[in-house]
């Protein structure tokens, strides 16, 4: 099955084609980041204007490079949220929009779900169950467990500021350009050891993480002067990866996952990378960064399996933009 994806809900126009939710045909995504670079942020009325702009040639482009046409294609997907809702509602009708026209199937896709999938196109055996997902973005950090396909328990989250959030806001205090998380991990590569010490938020007991006191700390210590770049910039990446990794490798333990998934834009950072895979006891699957910062190849990938299982979306369904693992 051949599936046309699509994705907009945050600052990345993107379309794709995936077969049978595992095979990656092609997978364009238009970046807006220089845009909302000059605002230090993303700003959701510029994103939304440069969704509409970009999404026609995306979706073309798209087709062209899986070498097909509409003709082909037997389903469409798009993200149906959370995310933000202007951004959303651009690729989400115009997927609506496709399907309704060729008379195809059409599926809305949750992003946080579509970035797990994205460890479904790799070439290599399927994930196994039940697994641990550690979802890390930049809206959102949370723990899920998973059954099987399809099935969702959250078992812990943030307290307050997402992982990549937290790397932006940090990013943004040392000057660095946005997004912050590839530039603290680009500054901490040439930074290195130095008697700074950050705080873990370990939470006790809890399978919760708090990032707002690590970043409270950062301040005060850029505000010190006594430290380069460089080196807030390490032991900052040292703090979130210590805590994302120590929490994920227990849970593993305790819940007997026989497979960690990485997901979302933080899942990009070479860091944590190394760090899951020195402390779970279990493989962990590691999409290529490119399918961890976000995509339509993804969403290809987790509708493939809904389509299967015979899921549709009513073509009059609207966009949402909060999170709820308990109904996905
Ligand atoms: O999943 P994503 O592309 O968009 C959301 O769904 O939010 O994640 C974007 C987040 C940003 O906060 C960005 O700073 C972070 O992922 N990120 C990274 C890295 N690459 C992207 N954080 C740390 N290290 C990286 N290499
Ligand atoms: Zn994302």
């Amino acid at each position: 099955m051949n599936v046309l994806a699509i994705e907009s809900s945050c600052d990345e126009t993107a379309a794709a084609v995936v077969v049978d939710g595992r095979v990656e045909r092609s997978s364009v995504v238009a970046s807006q980041v220089e845009m909302h670079a000059q605002f230090g942020g993303i700003v959701p009325e510029v994103a939304s204007r440069q969704h509409l702009r970009a999404i026609g040639g995306v979706i073309e482009q798209a087709l062209a490079d899986a070498d097909v046409n509409l003709d082909d294609i037997d389903a469409v997907a798009a993200t149906q949220g959370p995310g933000l809702a202007g951004a959303l509602l651009v690729g989400f009708n115009a997927g609506k929009a496709l399907a309704y026209g060729r008379k195809l199937p059409f599926l809305g896709v949750n992003h946080l779900e579509g970035h797990i999938y994205a460890n479904w196109l790799s070439e290599g055996p399927e994930p196994k169950f039940p697994a641990l997902a550690l979802v890390v973005s930049g809206g959102h950090t949370d723990l899920v467990f998973m059954e099987r396909k399809g099935d969702y328990q959250r078992i812990g989250g943030t307290l307050d500021d997402a992982a990549g959030e937290a790397f932006d806001k940090v990013g943004r205090l040392l000057d660095l350009p946005f997004p912050g998380g590839p530039a603290i991990a680009r500054r901490a590569e040439s930074g290195g050891a130095s008697d700074l010490s950050l705080p873990r938020a370990w939470l006790a007991g809890s399978m919760d993480f708090s990032f707002s006191g690590l970043k409270t700390a950062a301040l005060h210590a850029v505000r010190e002067k006594r430290w380069s770049v460089d080196e807030v910039a390490w032991e900052f990446q040292e703090a979130v990866v210590d805590v994302l990794a120590g929490k994920t490798s227990r849970l593993t333990r305790e819940l007997g996952a026989r497979q960690v998934l990485m997901a979302g834009g933080v899942a990009a950072n070479q860091r944590l990378r190394e760090e899951l895979q020195k402390r779970c006891p279990v493989p962990v699957s590691i999409p290529p960064p490119r399918l961890c910062t976000d995509n339509a190849a993804m969403i290809g990938a987790a509708a493939g399996h809904r389509l299967a299982l015979g899921e549709r979306t009513e073509i009059d369904a609207d966009i949402y933009t909060q999170n709820d693992w308990a109904t996905v």
